[in-house]
């Protein structure tokens, strides 16, 4: 990176024009800071050359209208503003001014930050917003409340620990050692004062009166609210298993959890994991790089084959097994004991760490205690609103029409929930905006990242393009001749492309 500064060109001292064609972008430097110019038409727009969110090259992005689209985890950014227009980016970009003379490009002063248009208070503008959760889907729709020029009252009601958190990393470098402490909350501890978001933790809401338009409190209690927003997320299944309550067996899922994972991988050499599931191989992986030994436990006869198919399946398990994980696929735990793990097939293996990350649960008790619409998860309209007139749901918890598959769909991803959170948000304060977006997920294994858009359940045919094995490829998930879902290794392009053709924007790809 130090080099790549120092030999990209100095903008501010001009780059010929013609180095920059129409919907391209080009690498440079103003100063000390790294700046991407892209050009649309006859503009030209220069923002910071990397992603607000964990540091992407948008120079490797993809350019749609007026926005660029980060190659990593396709937040999206509008070139003109800054603004990060989704999640998983928060922060907006630094811009810059831009002069076109004699053939040349000129950057010169960093552009104040865009003042946000204020928005008319209408009649209908709730006075109180209430969040229960404070997760993905609660921070980013209190931001985007914020955002949006709402004055009016925010509580964001949670029964964790910690403010929001970067529940990814959980599973990844922070339990693996490798990410700082100040990685991990969302936000300065302080964005939630100086915001006016009434941030209540380890307060746990008991019930919703959707007559009273109020929570009522564990503990005693209520707050009264005109829109509230469901954010209650999903906790992990508990292993019904004799052994499975003692100290050194683990869920993950707060960063409470992650702690004491951690604590315990200090004094701890041998661990298994039960279960081949994202988080579960994710687990796995921070546990190898931390030096212990580690065994994975499933029923399934390919880790993650339900949802990436045989090729990947086969690949995830060569990819662990190399970085010195043993599987021990169908088969699964039928005791836990102080020292170590009885399995099914008679085998015993010895473990002084246990992580179970045998799937979750949507946290959806309080919504079916209110009567609102259930099912298998808190239905939603494409407003992200429920059965109940003024309640919202987002996140892990929420059922929504897909209009991508036709179906309504739940599913469990960071970026899907922060965008929810988003819009749900924008629907409160009255904007009546459909939830469109294209599900996103990523999962990291060591140093490989897959990148997952769209939602397919099942299907009919995989169309590999590129090498499993050789980790780079692009996998099409299809039914009746239509792509459904898409999962890549090293082809972010083209996962941003499938992404923006399953939006049904290609045309405007250059
Ligand atoms: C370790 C880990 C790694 C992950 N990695 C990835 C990844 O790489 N990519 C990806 O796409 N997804 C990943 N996920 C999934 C992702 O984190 C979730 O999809 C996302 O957090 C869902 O957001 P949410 O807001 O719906 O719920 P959450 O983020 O779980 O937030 C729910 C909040 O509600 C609160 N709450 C619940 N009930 C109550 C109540 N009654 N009263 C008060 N508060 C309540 C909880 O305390 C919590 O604050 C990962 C999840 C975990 C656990
Ligand atoms: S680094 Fe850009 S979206 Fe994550």
């Amino acid at each position: 990176m130090a080099e790549e500064h120092k030999t990209s060109p100095d903008l501010s001292a001009g780059v010929d024009a013609a180095l920059l064609p129409e919907g391209g972008s080009l690498n440079g430097r103003v100063g000390e800071d790294e700046v991407l110019l892209v050009r649309r038409g006859a503009e030209i727009f220069a923002v910071a050359a990397h992603c607000t969110h964990y540091h992407g090259p948008l120079a490797d992005g993809l350019v749609v209208g007026e926005t660029v689209r980060c190659p990593w985890h396709h937040a999206c950014f509008n070139l003109r503003t800054g603004e990060a227009l989704r999640a998983p980016a928060i922060a907006p970009l630094a811009c810059w001014k831009v002069e076109q003379r004699g053939g040349k490009i000129f950057v010169s002063e960093k552009q104040p930050a865009a003042a946000r248009q204020s928005r008319p208070v209408t009649a209908a503008e709730p006075g109180k917003i209430v969040i229960v959760g404070g997760g993905a889907a609660g921070f980013a729709a209190a931001e985007m409340l914020r955002r949006s020029k709402y004055q009016g009252s925010i509580v964001m009601l949670s029964d964790d620990d910690a403010p929001p958190v970067d529940r990814p990393n959980l599973s990844k470098d922070y339990l693996a050692g490798k990410a700082p402490e100040e990685w991990i909350p969302l936000v300065s501890d302080s964005f939630y004062a100086e915001n006016g978001i009434d941030l209540r933790l380890r307060t746990k809401v008991a019930a919703i009166d959707p007559q009273a338009r109020q929570v009522a409190l564990v503990g005693g209690g209520t707050v009264a609210y005109d829109r509230l927003l469901l954010a209650t997320g999903a906790e992990p299944i508990r292993l019904p298993l004799p052994g499975s309550d003692q100290a050194h067996v683990h869920y993950l899922r707060t960063l409470t959890d992650c702690r004491a994972i951690i604590s315990g991988a200090t004094t701890a050499r041998r661990a298994v994991v039960l279960a081949a599931s994202f988080i579960g191989l994710e687990v796995a992986a921070s546990l190898r790089e931390r030096g212990m030994d580690v065994h994975v436990v499933a029923p399934e006869k390919r880790p993650m084959e339900r949802i990436l198919g045989p090729q990947m399946g086969d690949l995830i398990r060569k990819l662990h097994e190399e970085h010195g994980v043993t599987f021990h696929l169908e088969n699964t735990a039928n005791e836990i004991e102080r020292s170590r793990v009885k399995l099914a097939d008679g085998t015993s293996l010895d473990a002084d760490l246990v992580v179970v990350g045998v799937g979750v649960r949507p946290r959806i008790q309080l919504a079916e205690a209110a009567g609102l619409k259930i099912d298998k998860g808190v239905v939603v309209d494409a407003y992200l609103e429920t059965s109940t007139p003024g309640i919202f749901a987002a996140g892990d918890i929420a059922r929504w029409p897909d209009i991508h598959t036709g179906e309504a769909i739940r599913v469990e991803h960071w970026v899907v929930a922060e965008r929810q959170g988003q819009t749900a948000a924008r629907n409160m304060l009255g904007a009546r905006e459909k939830f469109t977006t294209v599900p996103f997920f990523w999962s990291q294994h060591y140093d490989v990242p897959i990148n997952y858009v769209g939602h397919a359940e099942h299907w009919d045919e995989i169309a590999v393009e590129g090498d499993v094995q050789a980790k780079d490829c692009l996998l099409r998930f299809k039914r009746g001749g239509r792509t459904l879902a898409v999962a890549s290794i090293y082809r972010d392009i083209e996962s941003l492309k499938a992404e923006a053709e399953m939006e049904g924007i290609a045309a405007a790809i250059p």
